[in-house]
């Protein structure tokens, strides 16, 4: 009881100093994101110790499409990274590695403790579209333009342009083999079909997406038909509201978990020269919430081999990412801790 009132009470404070604009995902990615971060951890004390749903969102009204609110059953990560499992070497894939190649940040990192924007609000949530779910589940792999990293990684451009009648009739009649337009249409039907298979079930090397849920499915689509040039498809965009787990586990699930066991040791300056990564339990458990965002999202020497060498690291830097969302992928590997 003495436990509950503490944290209830140190919620409210942490409430207090959360950053609406900087857990909302509306746009200002350093408004307060320090505030916002500290303000979680507190709020996460309040959602592990009380079962009760959160309320629902309060969603500011814009030009954008009205975004859907859905009710998430969030899971904890488990099992081997997905490199371990398809027994492939950190060193000998594309997969995981977007933005390796990209220049090293000019700008310091600097946490800013001040542009409070008070909320009430412990349950503040993101609100998605079909582009942040690829950012979260897909670009790591395939690139900001969906063209992968043939030959490893297929584009999926083409693939998703085969879920369009009207652009296969096209395609068809400019090569001079003229579809009906049923023909199209079942074709166009088919394509769709097999992309939804492919999410469900992955394919040969790339991961099966069980965790997506039916609105995210259709807004991540709606997105990739956007990207693929299929006219109108800008109009059908979907937009999401989703808990600060929900987008934690997108981004730990999408994305860590490719290079990262759940569970087991944390970093070893000795292991990491055998490609024995530090697991995502290890995160919460060794590191700060600031460390985790550093190397996230603009990168952090580490320690490595016999003689603890400073080295300034292997891991690609995920410059896309916002540190709102990883500081939720952090959040969601406390509140839901990763399985064997
Ligand atoms: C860990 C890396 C990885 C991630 C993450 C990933 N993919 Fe893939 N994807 C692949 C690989 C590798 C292929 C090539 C086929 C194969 O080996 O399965 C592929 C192929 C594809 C294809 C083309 C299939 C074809 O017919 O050629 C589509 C479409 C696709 N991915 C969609 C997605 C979407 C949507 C996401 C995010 C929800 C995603 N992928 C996330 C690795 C990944
Ligand atoms: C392509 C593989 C890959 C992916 C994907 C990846 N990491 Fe890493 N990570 C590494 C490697 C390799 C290391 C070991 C240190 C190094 O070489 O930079 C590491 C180390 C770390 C460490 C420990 C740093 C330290 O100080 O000991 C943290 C924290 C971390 N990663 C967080 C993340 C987060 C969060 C994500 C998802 C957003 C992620 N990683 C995705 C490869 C990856």
């Amino acid at each position: 009881m003495a436990l509950e009132a503490r944290v209830s009470g140190a919620a409210r404070i942490g409430a207090t100093v959360m950053s609406k604009e900087a857990f909302g995902r509306s746009g200002g990615r350093s408004a307060g994101y320090a505030a916002a971060c500290v303000g979680s951890v507190l709020a996460l004390l309040a959602v592990a110790v009380s079962a009760d749903p959160p309320p629902p969102a309060r969603v500011p009204q814009t030009g954008l499409p009205k975004p859907r609110a859905i009710t998430f059953k969030v899971a904890p990560v488990a099992g081997a990274s997905w490199l371990t499992h398809l027994h492939i070497s950190f060193d000998a894939t594309s997969m995981g590695r977007m933005g390796e190649n990209t220049p090293p940040p000019t700008v310091r990192y600097e946490p800013k403790w001040n542009e409070l924007a008070g909320s009430e609000d412990l349950n503040e949530r993101f609100v998605l579209a079909g582009s942040d779910l690829y950012r979260l589940d897909c670009e790591s792999c395939h690139q900001p333009d969906g063209r992968g990293s043939p030959p490893e990684i297929h584009s999926l451009i083409e693939p998703m342009q085969a879920t369009s009648a009207a652009f296969l009739e096209q395609r068809m009649k400019a090569a001079g083999r003229p579809i009906t337009s049923a023909m199209a249409k079942e074709m166009a039907a088919g394509g769709d079909a097999a992309i939804r298979n492919r999410l469900k079930n992955g394919g040969e090397k790339m991961p099966p997406f069980e965790h997506l849920e039916g609105e995210e499915v259709e807004a991540l689509l709606a997105f990739l038909r956007q990207l693929a040039g299929i006219p109108g498809a800008e109009r059908e965009q979907i937009r999401i509201v989703e808990p600060y787990t929900r987008v934690g586990e997108h981004l730990v699930k999408g994305t860590c978990h490719i290079c990262h066991p759940a569970t087991g040791p944390g970093t070893d300056p000795e292991a990491l020269l055998r490609n024995v990564l530090p697991s995502l339990a290890s995160f919460p458990r060794d590191r700060t919430i600031f460390q985790v965002m550093k190397k996230a999202r603009v990168g952090a020497p580490i320690e490595m081999g016999r003689l603890r060498q400073p080295s300034g690291g292997r891991m690609p830097v995920f410059s896309y990412l916002t540190d709102d969302e990883v500081a939720a992928a952090y959040l969601y590997l406390i509140i839901y801790p990763p399985r064997q």
